[in-house]
């Protein structure tokens, strides 16, 4: 359920392998890998080998997630300096998180790659995978810059039904994905009680995690649903600006319930996702950097933020879609702020940058991916935005999604709500 970065074998006994990896030997226990013997390349977890894995695969994964070199400190602008020395003592202060969001040129390089340190040092190399199921595209209301919106009568809409949610998440399971999304728009349509229906049945059949990803729901509602067995939410506030966000949201959406609604999730101990929307039209550098505060205070479990991506037959079709750079560094700076929390690689910045966000975004901080698992029929038609084909897929499938039981909890350890 996570890609790790492969190890090479320097000597094995029976029971053993001695590894070697960033020039430091480990000891793992090799009786779950028939065969492995010196020159081999191994993913293991938590001291146990996983599998082998030919070395030009090793190499890819090694190219994937290859480290970054840290910046010279030598010719700095010493402001900078002195902003990334006081976030490993103490929380930035706006001023200092709107310098961060401003860095170009060499200073932005070292604080991609501060945070890539920081990543590699308290998450190591522990990368999540999500499948993603979008099993309705029906939404009540009318977001300026969502191509679900409700007055969007250009799309063509549809419902999954139970039974074809369920055998979605079934054939992602036998695949190996351990976290599932499932995600809508806000769909009422949807009760509480057939959700409940939908992650019962999922949970009977496969050994997974549930996230859902439907919007605002009542207090009921969503406590149901995690007795039901959902795992976490994922519920944007959007934007942390109260006149901005009544700008972007004609009806539907409110302001103060966002919150409200966040409040709630986390008393009852859902793991959270939650985030904004980066490079938003009318949106202010001091906005972001009061969305990272808010965040970092809120403690979130897992920061899902993307850039805008202006959408056809919405009222921001023409409007500036957002700064990848910008949303490069939100993302630096929160784990920067934030040292263990996971940052996803979001779609909306893999359609910007199809062929190096992901990359981008991984030596930036970010140690988490979103792959859609809708079947094929629908994927087109849940336009929030005009999505182009994310960069490929196949070596994070085949090496990161395994079905041990140690993967399982370790997932487990990862998503315990703090
Ligand atoms: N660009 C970027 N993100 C968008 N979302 C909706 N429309 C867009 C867009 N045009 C985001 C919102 C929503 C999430 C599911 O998708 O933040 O909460």
């Amino acid at each position: 359920m996570c890609l790790t970065i492969p190890a090479k074998v320097i000597k094995t006994n029976a029971d053993k392998a001695v590894i070697f990896r960033d020039g430091v030997k480990k000891i793992i226990d090799a009786r779950t890998v028939e065969g492995l013997k010196v020159g081999d390349w191994v993913l293991y977890i938590s001291d146990i080998a996983i599998q082998k894995v030919s070395a030009k695969d090793a190499k890819e994964i090694l190219d994937l997630l290859e480290y970054t070199n840290k910046t010279d400190p030598e010719g700095l602008n010493p402001v900078f300096i002195e902003i990334i020395k006081n976030s490993k003592t103490r929380k930035l202060n706006k001023e200092e998180i709107e310098f961060l969001l401003k860095t170009n040129g060499r200073e932005k390089e070292a604080l991609f790659s501060e945070a890539d340190m920081i990543r590699r040092t308290y998450i190591k190399d522990f990368f999540c995978i999500h499948g993603i199921i979008e099993f309705s595209n029906y939404c009540k209301n009318d977001c300026f810059y969502c191509g679900l919106r409700k007055e969007n009568d250009k799309i063509l809409r549809y419902r999954m039904g139970v039974g074809e949610i369920v055998r979605a998440a079934e054939k992602a399971f036998k695949k190996g994905y351990k976290l599932m999304v499932l995600q809508s728009g806000d769909d009422y349509f949807y009760t509480k009680e057939k959700l409940v229906e939908i992650i019962k049945k999922i949970k009977e059949k496969c050994r997974v995690f549930i996230f859902i990803s439907i919007g605002e729901r009542n207090f009921e509602t969503y406590k149901a649903l995690r007795e039901a067995g959902a795992d976490g939410v994922l519920f944007r506030f959007e934007t942390s600006n109260e006149s901005l966000f009544n700008k972007l949201h004609p009806k539907g959406k409110n302001f103060k319930n966002r919150f409200k609604t966040l409040k709630f999730l986390k008393e009852l101990k859902y793991f959270i996702a939650t985030g904004s929307i980066v490079g938003l039209p009318y949106q202010v550098i001091s906005d972001l950097a009061v969305d990272i505060m808010i965040l970092r205070d809120m403690n979130a479990d897992m920061i899902s933020f993307g850039p805008f991506v202006p959408c056809p037959n919405t009222p921001f079709a023409d409007k500036q879609p957002g700064d990848i750079d910008l949303a490069l560094k939100m993302m630096s700076i929160l784990r920067l702020e934030m040292k263990n929390t996971k940052i996803p690689v979001v779609t909306a910045l893999e359609t910007l940058d199809p062929k190096k966000g992901r990359k981008r975004a991984i030596k930036a901080g970010a140690n988490a991916l979103m792959f859609n698992i809708t079947p094929k029929k629908y994927q087109p038609l849940y336009e929030i935005y005009k999505r182009r084909d994310a960069c490929d897929r196949k070596t994070w499938e085949k090496y990161g999604l395994y079905n041990t039981e140690e993967s399982y909890k370790m997932l487990e350890e990862k998503l315990r709500v703090k």
